[in-house]
């Protein structure tokens, strides 16, 4: 059950960075169990606060920038509220949710960064960084491209190759070139501020090994940390994206800070801090952030990927050590990686399923459902259509839909849609109520140990209690034999019903609401942030049997649609078009132009009447066309596609009104319309009317 040695909780999940949309990944590593977790302890009564934010800096944010030739202000002012909006599709119920290019962040980034270097937790390093002399900027790692010292591969990035994965320092690299600007790198020195991690190996392990409770997967990668040694991390960058190293304390090291900012991975953690800052504010208590981080009875638990995992629990446990007063992490139950379809997810290959997307096409509570069931707690785990439409269908509509359908529908028919009393219950009502009151405890002792996999089994376990109940008793027998009996199961059926409501409600909290409608249940403590939740019935009351005899319900509804087999198709062969290894991309739309400017072009019918190669061009072909008012000569770029021959008596589109202009020293007097696929394979368009002929 809670633990009670703690009297607040504040839970994080991994800020995400604002260069893309998030996808299903995202959802199953760090933020639906999260959610999860805190919508229990919400309905426990439990005082808990859930941060999150856009994680808006770092060189991957200047990158996606530089591709798309805009600012990286841009780029997350146009990601930070997708991403707000999925997770809120999703009802991932954050107190709150923040950006870290917010003041807030600066604020707080810059004030640890200050208290850090004047208690000498930094050293500095005097070091040759590769330098770009035509933008008079240092280059970032993966600022720098060139010939992969190991396998030749031409396009390296100064960090790694991603032909053959080694990872390569960008002095390593042959031939190194700016992505900037393509000029060839030069060496010069700066100074940098590292973290010296190796000096904290000792308080690190004794700090770990007071928490033997944490996941295995997670103890395994630290300890492997451990055994390699700890190194210095830097925590600077000479980049112009980030939050700015205080002046004064590079003043107070001698140091220029102009272009210095701190590094995205020392300023992320400190996000969750700046969230919670921004949220105490927000309830107009600035101070009560200070109750979560500050107050050895507050237990701070961080939910993340496992790629994130050093990070929270070796590099900022030490930031919140070295700058004192602050708890450290009780418990990171990171998660390992989900697949889709048996292959890794990639977002380069579009071998995802966007949150944003998936939305659209179906109710929110379905993922969160089957996910919950098949989450890589221990180890990688695969997301399939197939599953996902056999955990719809079969287990959410077949077992838990149906059961409290059937419920609802005989206290309709039977006990004009009132809960029926409970008299002389037999001691299969007894023994259902029985097994009833105990889960509460059962699925809480689960959610304790963050098994949210169990804690999915144990609440569809509930609707498997209640439909072989229902079963059992037979009301539709009993409905015309023994009333009284009747009303007992149907009593004991609404009653599971209502206990769903509750307990299912922190991994089906939409479903769980309409539940509650349909039970017209209320006085239910709420599983969202902003809400009293000492208040109600919360979790350790929905299995007394909470809905007295004679309470009226409210109308039935389904409660879970089937999913089709051609909507399954339908998401299958979407993943599959996504990948570009099944074909590649379509050429970007043009800009949207008037119909002023279409009427500009005089398109006619033309007739090939002789084709001919051009010398010394591999392209052309020269073409005789007859437009019925005159023959133009036109070169087209269609000798790589075409036969001579094959082009003679072609009805073709032709650009009537194109500038004349010359190529290999012939004139050409118009343009053919052609359509070229995804291959780069060429037909031709035909109009099928007489030479001459307008084409509007
Ligand atoms: O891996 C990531 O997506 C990072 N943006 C996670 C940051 S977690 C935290 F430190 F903020
Ligand atoms: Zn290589």
């Amino acid at each position: 059950m809670p633990d009670e040695s703690f009297k607040r909780t504040l839970v994080t999940s991994a800020l995400p960075y604002a260069n893309g949309p998030v996808h299903i990944g995202h959802l199953a590593g760090a933020y639906l169990p999260a959610d999860i977790y805190v919508r229990y302890l919400r309905l426990q009564g439990r005082d808990v606060v859930y941060v999150c934010g856009s994680d808006e800096y770092g060189v991957a944010i200047v990158m996606q920038a530089m591709q798309e030739k805009v600012t990286p202000q841009e780029v997350v002012d146009r990601y930070h509220p997708m991403i707000r909006d999925s997770f809120k599709g999703f009802g991932i119920s954050f107190d709150n949710y923040s950006r870290t290019t917010r003041e807030v962040h600066t604020e707080t980034s810059q004030d640890f960064f200050r208290r850090l270097s004047e208690k000498n937790e930094f050293v500095l390093k005097r070091e040759e960084h590769l330098y770009d002399p035509e933008a008079k900027v240092f280059l970032a790692d993966r600022f720098v491209h060139g010939t992969c010292p190991i396998c030749g591969y031409e396009d390296a990035y100064g960090d790694q190759c991603e032909k053959c994965g080694t990872s390569l320092s960008p002095t390593e690299i042959k031939n190194p070139r700016s992505t900037l600007t393509d000029a060839v790198p030069e060496l010069r020195p700066t100074t940098h501020w590292y973290l010296p991690l190796g000096q904290w190996q000792s308080r690190l392990e004794a700090y770990i090994s007071s928490h033997p409770d944490w996941k295995p997967n997670v103890l395994g990668q630290i300890g492997a940390w451990f055994t390699d040694g700890l190194r210095d991390r830097a925590i600077t960058r000479d980049v112009p994206w980030g939050v700015p190293v205080p002046p004064e304390a590079a003043d107070a090291a001698g140091v220029e800070s102009e272009g210095k900012v701190i590094y995205v991975w020392f300023d992320a953690p400190i996000g969750y801090i700046s969230s919670t800052r921004e949220w105490a504010r927000r309830k107009g208590d600035p101070d009560r952030w200070k109750l979560y981080w500050q107050d050895e009875d507050s237990r701070l638990i961080h939910f993340i990927g496992k790629d994130n995992i050093v990070f929270h629990t070796l590099m900022f446990p030490a930031m919140l050590m070295g700058y004192g007063e602050y708890v450290v992490p009780d418990q990171v139950p990171a998660n390992e990686f989900l697949n889709i379809e048996g292959s890794k997810l990639s977002t380069s290959r579009g071998w995802a399923v966007w949150l944003h997307e998936y939305l659209n096409d179906f109710p929110p509570d379905l993922l969160r459902y089957v996910l919950t069931s098949t989450l890589p707690e221990s180890k990688d785990s695969d997301f399939n259509w197939n599953d996902f439409q056999t955990r719809v269908n079969s287990e959410l509509a077949d077992i838990l839909g149906n059961f409290v359908n059937r419920a609802l529908t005989f206290a309709e028919r039977e006990f004009d849609n009132k809960v029926p009393p409970l008299s002389s219950p037999s001691a299969a009502d007894e023994a259902a109520l029985a097994e009833l009151a105990g889960y509460p405890q059962q699925i809480g002792a689960a959610y304790e140990r963050f098994r949210f996999r169990e804690a999915a089994r144990l609440t569809m376990n509930m609707a498997r209690l209640g439909t072989k109940y229902f079963n059992d008793q037979v009301p539709w027998v009993t409905r015309k034999t023994n009333r009284s009996q009747c009303a007992n199961t149907v009593h004991v059926s609404l009653q599971i019903a209502a206990a769903l409501s509750v307990l299912m409600d922190p991994v089906l909290p939409f479903s769980a609401e309409k539940l509650r409608g349909m039970l017209r249940f209320e006085g239910v403590r709420s599983s969202l942030p902003d809400s009293d939740h000492s208040e109600g019935i919360g979790w350790s009351e929905a299995a007394s049997s909470p809905l007295p005899a004679g309470h009226v319900l409210g109308h039935k509804e389904i409660l879970f649609h089937k999913v089709t087999d051609d909507t399954i198709q339908t998401q299958i062969e979407k993943l599959e078009s996504n990948d570009p290894e099944s074909g590649p991309p379509y050429v970007e739309a043009k800009p949207t132009i008037s119909y002023d400017d279409f009427a500009k072009l005089d398109l006619r019918t033309g007739r090939i009447l002789s084709a001919e190669p051009v010398p010394k061009s591999k392209k052309l072909l020269k073409l005789q066309v007859d437009l019925g008012y005159e023959t133009r000569q036109i070169l087209a770029g269609v000798a790589e596609h075409f036969q001579p021959e094959e082009m003679i008596g072609q009805s073709v589109v032709v650009v009537a009104n194109l500038a004349p202009r010359k190529m290999m020293g012939l004139e050409s007097q118009g343009m053919l319309l052609m359509g070229e696929d995804r291959e780069g394979c060429l037909s031709l368009i035909s109009s099928g009317s007489e030479e001459g002929s307008i084409i509007c």
